[in-house]
């Protein structure tokens, strides 16, 4: 069994939460893409966990984790959450943890050419999280990137670095920013590698031979799929593909070998970072913003940003749902609605008058995309750890069941607070099987 999870919306649905509960029932949990501008918060009793690049299954002492090669890997931040994850208990060791050797590593000079691409924008910046993803995947496409099996030879990285940097500070020195220098940089990465070495595997191979014995083995998807390269709200996106296909491409397995999809679906959205927002809650609704960033605590788990709230969007995520496959939706946050009075579901667009019921290609002129919002009545009581779906109020099963019939795929889970066991997994659902197989 291979289940892929993806982030619906814009990043930050709750799939670290998610990934710790399914993770139980498999064997390995594997990343595809992105690198750690993922923050993936996961609570289990009083401790508190951010994953950035390492697998929210690394909590789990008896399950494998892997990095695939569609990631791209800052050798510093992998062994900096190494080490914090050690610091709270958790081993992590080279036969549990396995690192592509055909992952792009990021280098300083993609983190200082990420800053100086966000100065050059200026008012149309795209709010990166400046940790060098976006320019480690454009040498990627450039083909320059280095991999992690290129580092593993110094003479090999030595050139690399060398040869890049070149580019890099010409373009780092015309915006006015310190050139940087190949000798410290080696300096700083050469121990790093050195000590990644153990943890390098043919990680598709190993997925592959672990599926041939009957393991289990779930994907977990950073960003989401609104922040896609291919079918996000470009350029206001990641540089990679969350998306279900780029599980395929980014662990190195056949798609045919997915045997699911499971969409994380919060029960509004947010947006960190710019860009095209079509139900944001702005001008009078800011209050509404800023009870439901408190609720929700939506300040972003790397960066601190306060995250833009905005209700539900069903055109958005029903696009989501079609460009994956979703079998199953697991709705995450339902306890953060429960003070609202009225809740709003945005359940169509309409563009220059003209009503539209798809996800248009537009970026700039998001200003034009007027949401057509169905109001529903809150349920005003307490959600906060229920378990059973009918102990939720009516008003809540009835939002639960809109927002199903909105988006076209069952939702077989509920989150009802941030810990593992207030949960509400819905009988006879796809999501129950894969949960009980
Ligand atoms: P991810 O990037 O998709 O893994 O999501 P984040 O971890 O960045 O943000 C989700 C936040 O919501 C985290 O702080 C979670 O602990 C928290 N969370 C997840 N599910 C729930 C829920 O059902 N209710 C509440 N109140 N918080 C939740
Ligand atoms: P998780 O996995 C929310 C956003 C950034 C920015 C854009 C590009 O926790 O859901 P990048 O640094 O990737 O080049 O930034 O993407 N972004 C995220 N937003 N959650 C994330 O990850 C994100 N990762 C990147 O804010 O708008
Ligand atoms: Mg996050």
């Amino acid at each position: 069994m291979i289940i892929v999870i993806i982030g619906a919306q814009w990043g930050d649905e709750g799939k670290g939460k998610v990934v710790d509960l399914l993770a139980d029932r498999f064997d390995i949990v594997s990343r595809y893409q992105g690198g750690h501008n993922a923050g993936h918060s996961v609570y289990v009793g009083d401790r508190a966990f951010v994953l950035r690049l390492l697998p929210s299954g690394i909590i789990h002492p008896d399950k494998t984790c892997v990095l695939g090669n569609g990631m791209v890997i800052d050798p510093k931040a992998f062994f900096e959450e190494v080490d914090q994850i050690a610091q709270q208990g958790i081993d992590v060791t080279p036969e549990r943890l396995k690192v592509s050797s055909r992952a792009h590593l990021i280098m300083p000079y993609h983190r200082a050419l990420d800053h100086t691409s966000e100065e050059r924008l200026g008012n149309e910046k795209i709010g990166t999280t400046l940790r060098g993803i976006g320019p480690a995947y454009e040498d990627k496409a450039g083909r320059r990137g280095i991999r992690v099996a290129d580092a593993l030879s110094p003479d090999i990285l030595k050139l690399r670095v060398e040869r890049n940097l070149e580019e890099a500070n010409r373009i780092i020195a015309l915006f006015g920013n310190q050139p940087l220098r190949a000798d410290e940089i080696l300096e700083e990465i050469t121990p790093l590698i050195e000590r990644l070495r153990p943890f390098v595997a043919e990680t598709s191979h190993f997925l592959s031979e672990a599926k041939k014995a009957g393991k289990k083995i779930l994907l977990e998807g950073a960003q989401a799929t609104l922040l896609d390269v291919d079918h996000g709200t470009y350029p206001y996106v990641t540089s990679s593909n969350p998306t279900a296909g780029g599980a395929s491409v980014g662990a190195g397995i056949p798609p045919h070998h997915i045997t699911g999809v499971l969409g994380i679906v919060r029960t509004y959205a947010t947006r960190v970072g710019e860009g095209p927002f079509p139900t944001e809650m702005l001008d009078e609704e800011e209050s509404m913003a800023n009870l439901i960033r408190e609720r929700g605590n939506e300040y972003g788990s790397v960066t601190r940003r306060p995250r833009r709230c905005g209700w539900f969007d069903a055109v958005a995520t029903r696009y989501a749902a079609e460009l994956n496959g979703f079998d199953s939706i697991a709705l995450t946050k339902l306890d953060v609605l429960d003070a609202l009075e009225e809740i709003k579901v945005c359940i169509g667009y309409e563009i220059a008058g003209e009503r539209v019921d798809t996800f248009p290609a537009v970026s700039y002129d998001l200003s034009q995309i007027k949401p057509v919002y169905e109001t529903l009545a809150g349920w005003q009581s307490n959600t906060v750890g229920v378990t059973q779906f009918d102990k939720l109020p009516e008003l809540a099963q009835k939002y639960v069941r809109f927002l199903s019939d909105q988006i076209g795929v069952e939702i077989g889970l509920i989150s009802t607070g941030p810990e593992r066991d207030q949960t509400v997994i819905l009988k006879d659902s796809v999501m129950e099987g894969w949960f009980s197989e």
